[in-house]
């Protein structure tokens, strides 16, 4: 990458970001206390619209303290959506259990319903919708399926900053719901996350999991196995001065991925995820399907655009194809497998300017077209 290249995501640190660092620094509140973590909790519980959120070290860790709380173990399944980041499925084998995978739906590449329905047996203790590059999965036909067979709905949020549906935002619409601050995500605090629920008794639970379990009076009694997964003040500070300004960030992605979508519009493609009604799509990132792609013909195509400059990925990997699931994993989910197959993900954070749009469209379709002309019969 040279100083003129386009990374695929970039953290934008603009507002109270380092002060409030260095008045941790100053006053020695570097660790996991500090005015920050509360502040940064509070403030986030109010923007999702909830009563309770807890952070702690990073989007992984979130999902494995929900699941924790829900006293999920050994001999339970829970339903994952094959198409997204692993830390999903990861985090149910952490405690011993069972994901069970589910296709997608071909318009927003989320949890398919039907599938969902399809797959509960009588181990089932949770679902976990995820909120795949932003855009919420169908909640109110999955909450309908979970209550009538009485499981709980764990929300992967880490993508889903800033999204809502219906008027509710992302994060209060589950049982529980993981956030991640990561580097690339619309807020970051470098790593961290949070758990968001109305759930007092589980919220308890959660901090205390997170805690190592300690006894809140008694130093160094732990009550049960618990986990180091508490959020530092420094993360706290940055993750808040982030919240500040999640107007801005949020604007700003919405211009881009309508930028995107107004350039590549003359593409036929080139084909976006869909939005449905109702839905505030946060755009954590614009993933774009190249018809008829495949794993060389992506590759071509990311190589194309890294020659000018523009940094790329490529989709998520169906978990069931990835080692550490294939093999417990016989079946095959097309829907979830053409998606990932097709999948280009596109440059997308606050600070991208039109023109690095301009270069980063106009790169794709110079390789669209160069693909078409290839594939044409010489005459
Ligand atoms: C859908 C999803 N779930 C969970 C995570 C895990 O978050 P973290 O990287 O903070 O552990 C991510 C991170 O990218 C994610 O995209």
């Amino acid at each position: 990458m040279t100083s003129d290249s386009i990374p695929v995501a970039a953290p934008v640190l603009n507002g109270n970001e380092r002060r409030y660092v260095l008045d941790c620094i100053d006053s020695g509140w570097i660790s996991t206390h500090g005015a920050y973590v509360p502040r940064f909790e509070q403030a986030f519980a109010e923007h999702i619209g909830c009563r309770h959120a807890i952070g702690c070290s990073n989007g992984t860790a979130a999902l494995h303290l929900c699941l924790a709380a829900l006293d999920i173990g050994p001999g339970d399944e829970v339903i994952v959506p094959t198409l997204t980041y692993v830390a999903t499925a990861n985090a149910v084998r952490y405690l011993g259990a069972r994901p069970v995978f589910v296709d997608v739906e071909p318009d927003i590449w989320t949890l398919a319903p039907v599938a969902f329905a399809a797959a509960v047996g009588p181990r089932t203790r949770a679902v976990i919708p995820v909120h795949l590059y932003g855009h919420p999965a169908a909640m109110p036909e999955i909450l309908d399926i979970a209550r009538a067979t009485g499981i709980a709905v764990i929300e992967d949020a880490a993508q889903a900053q800033g999204t809502s549906l219906a008027g509710r935002m992302a994060g209060s619409l589950g049982t529980l719901a993981a956030f991640s601050f990561f580097g690339n995500k619309t807020l970051t605090c470098g790593q961290g996350g949070m758990v968001t629920t109305d759930d007092d008794r589980l919220a308890e639970r959660l901090r205390h999991l997170a805690r190592v379990a300690m006894h809140p009076d008694r130093p160094y009694w732990h009550d049960e196995v618990g986990y180091n997964y508490r959020l530092t003040n420094i993360q706290a500070a940055i993750g808040l001065a982030q919240l500040e300004q999640v107007h801005w960030h949020l604007e700003r992605r919405r211009a881009v991925a309508a930028g995107y979508r107004e350039r590549l519009a003359h593409l036929p493609q080139v084909r976006f995820q869909q939005q449905r009604a109702d839905v505030r799509h946060g755009h954590w990132m614009v993933n774009v399907r190249i018809d008829a792609a495949d794993a060389d013909s992506i590759v071509a195509c990311r190589l194309a655009l890294s020659e000018r400059g523009v940094e790329t990925r490529v989709g998520f990997p169906p978990l069931h194809l990835l080692p550490p699931y294939a093999e417990a994993t016989p079946s095959s989910f097309p829907v979830a497998e053409a998606v990932s197959r097709e999948s280009l993900t596109l440059p997308t954070h606050a600070a991208l300017t039109p023109s690095q749009l301009d270069r980063v469209c106009d790169g794709l379709a110079a390789f669209l077209a160069r693909r078409e002309a290839s594939l044409r019969p010489a005459s």
